[in-house]
């Protein structure tokens, strides 16, 4: 083997200190601090987005390679469109480039992409992207990759709490039979489930309007690293942190 090929092969291995069978089945991500990564450089905001996705490919990379069933990133949120709109602007850019070139090396890794949140309001281009890339990957069996986009956990809980009543005012439902398998059988997540581990970077305690429903139990890691420098090194001292919890979801320990 080359010196390159013992590199590329220990990257792509799980770390050994890590244990394969306490792994998070599902992480989520927030990630936060491109515009702070820019700035502190005298860069434009828009360098730090850029460089935000070469993490986001890179954390696809990662979690396919070490196991990790199911990734969900917060690409943009239902506030993210008060920012200025040059800024809104680069960011459905840099997602519709992002999905068209990974599109190969998604399917390469046999990895089911799936675009949530109130995707018919984002530019008609993206949104065609977003068919075509859901549409291709939508027979493979691997990793499951979620990007929520202009998404909000409370839009998303109100639209189930919409379908229900609509439900019920047809004659189709009984209001005491909603119990919260049937919420969550019309949530974004019912292919995927709810994260074991929710990873924020850049230092900011919140969870910022995501996955409200679904974090419930979730495992918190925040990091003052800032996006773009989240690398493989920092999602292993994630998932070791993760290893080292206690996770009792209410009940005493065993
Ligand atoms: C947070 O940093 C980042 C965002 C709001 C946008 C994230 C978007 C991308 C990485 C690009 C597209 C996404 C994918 C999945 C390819 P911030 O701007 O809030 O940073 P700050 O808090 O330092 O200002």
């Amino acid at each position: 083997m080359t010196a390159k090929q013992i590199i590329d092969h220990t990257l792509k291995t799980l770390p050994s200190d890590l244990d394969p069978q306490k792994l998070p089945r599902h992480v989520a991500v927030i990630m936060d601090g491109n515009g702070r990564w820019a700035q502190q450089r005298g860069l434009p905001r828009i360098m730090g987005h850029t460089r935000g996705v070469d993490t986001v490919r890179e954390l696809v990379r990662c979690c396919d390679d070490w196991g990790i069933q199911a990734l969900t990133v917060y690409s943009f949120s239902t506030e993210n469109w008060k920012r200025p709109p040059q800024e809104v602007s680069v960011i459905m850019t840099l997602l519709e480039q992002f999905l068209q070139r990974e599109l190969p090396e998604m399917m390469d890794r046999k990895i089911r992409l799936e675009l949530v949140g109130g995707l018919q309001d984002l530019p008609n281009s993206v949104q065609k992207q977003i068919q075509k890339s859901m549409g291709t990957t939508s027979q493979n069996e691997g990793m499951r990759f979620t990007v929520a986009t202009n998404y909000g956990g409370r839009q998303e809980i109100l639209q189930v709490c919409q379908a229900l009543a609509a439900q019920v005012k047809q004659g189709d439902l009984n209001p005491e039979d909603i119990d919260q398998a049937l919420f969550e059988r019309h949530l974004y997540t019912v292919n995927v489930g709810d994260p074991d581990l929710l990873i924020r970077t850049s230092g900011e305690m919140r969870i910022s309007n995501f996955l409200l429903w679904q974090l419930a139990y979730a495992e918190i890691y925040i990091t003052d690293i800032l996006w773009p420098d989240f690398d493989r090194a920092e999602m292993h001292r994630a998932l070791w942190e993760f290893q080292k919890r206690d996770r009792r979801f209410g009940k005493v320990k065993s």
